[in-house]
């Protein structure tokens, strides 16, 4: 298969890569630093795309290619100050209005997008598990999401199939929510977050590149695809085991104040959650590869 690949130079993007080129695919990459991204990444075709949010990629990267999945974005996980945002939305929704144009203008289309989105659509809620059916809340990141899977549609129309990967918390060895996490567990002043009962709807890196993939090959996937592990735990759970994996007490409750004062608006990701579950990947036969919390932590976490 020959596939595009943006935001392929980020944590998801290069184990992403990474696997498309094992198993004997084409990859092209769109960078902003094509000459970093061709020495980070080896044996891809990198091409520049400099200005995600004001130019449309060159037509190159999309002409004859099978498949594009959209990566690319500013990081979420910062204080989210006024600039901080407007860069959030807009190198996502900005980039993929872009790219969906360009699409629209090449002539042996490919046949497949996969737009990365995540599972910020669903916003703060209960206990009760959410689907890809539930609608999308009013929150910051939420609007967010929503706007980009908007864009990402559009390609619908130009005869595409549409995957909009809604991507849940990734425990991933490099970079995401771990790294954040782990400096105050190995201290031991790790525990449960804002009184931990807040769902956490973790998956493996392993398995969003693995869910990926599979998006890319089944032809029957479209729309919104929850890409989370089969049963999302509380953060109490998370803390819990990360606590059991590392050997260190995860006991310390870090209330929700001090979190806010560390990393104001943004704290919300941690403070609240979402008990979102796979229905898609379960219904589309997806095996996936690390379903289990602790293993999952264990590997993430180098202890395997
Ligand atoms: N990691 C997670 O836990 C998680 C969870 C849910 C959803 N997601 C979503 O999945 C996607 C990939 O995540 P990731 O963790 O791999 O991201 P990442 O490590 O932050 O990398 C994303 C890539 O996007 C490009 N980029 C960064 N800021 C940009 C900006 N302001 N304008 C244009 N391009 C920019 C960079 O590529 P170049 O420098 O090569 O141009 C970067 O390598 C993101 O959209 C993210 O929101 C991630």
């Amino acid at each position: 298969m020959k596939v595009t690949v943006t935001g392929a130079t980020g944590t998801l993007g290069r184990d992403l890569a990474g696997a498309l080129l094992e198993r004997g695919d084409s990859v092209t990459v769109l960078s902003r630093e094509p000459r970093r991204a061709q020495s980070t990444l080896g044996g891809v075709r990198a091409l520049e795309w400099k200005e995600p949010k004001a130019a449309e990629p060159p037509l190159e990267a999309l002409e004859a290619q099978d498949a594009v999945v959209h990566l690319l974005g500013e990081p979420v996980a910062q204080r989210w100050s006024e600039g901080a945002k407007e860069e959030i939305r807009d190198s996502r929704v900005l980039s993929t209005r872009n790219l969906v144009n360009a699409l629209a203008r090449t002539e042996r289309r490919p046949q497949t997008l996969v737009s990365q989105s995540a599972t910020g659509w669903y916003g703060p809620r209960g206990d009760e598990p959410v689907d890809e059916s539930a609608p999308a809340a009013g929150d910051f990141l939420a609007q967010v999401v929503s706007d980009w899977e908007a864009e990402a549609s559009e390609a619908g129309e130009l005869g595409m199939r549409v995957v909009l990967t809604r991507t849940g918390v990734v425990l991933s060895e490099s970079g995401g929510a771990l790294e954040k996490m782990l400096p105050f567990f190995k201290l031991g002043v790790g525990g449960p977050v804002a009184g931990g009962r807040q769902y956490v709807p973790w998956i493996h890196a392993d398995d969003v590149v693995g869910a990926l993939l599979f998006c890319l090959d089944s032809p029957d996937a479209s729309g919104p695809v929850n890409l989370t592990a089969p049963e999302p735990v509380t953060n109490g759970e998370l803390s819990k085991a990360l606590g059991r994996v590392l050997g260190r007490p995860a006991v310390a409750p870090v209330p929700a104040l001090a979190v806010k004062a560390l990393y104001g608006e943004m704290s919300s990701i941690v403070t609240t959650g979402a008990r979102v579950v796979p229905r898609r990947l379960e219904e589309l036969g997806y095996h996936f590869r690390r379903p289990e919390l602790e293993a999952a932590l264990r590997s993430a976490t180098g202890k395997e």
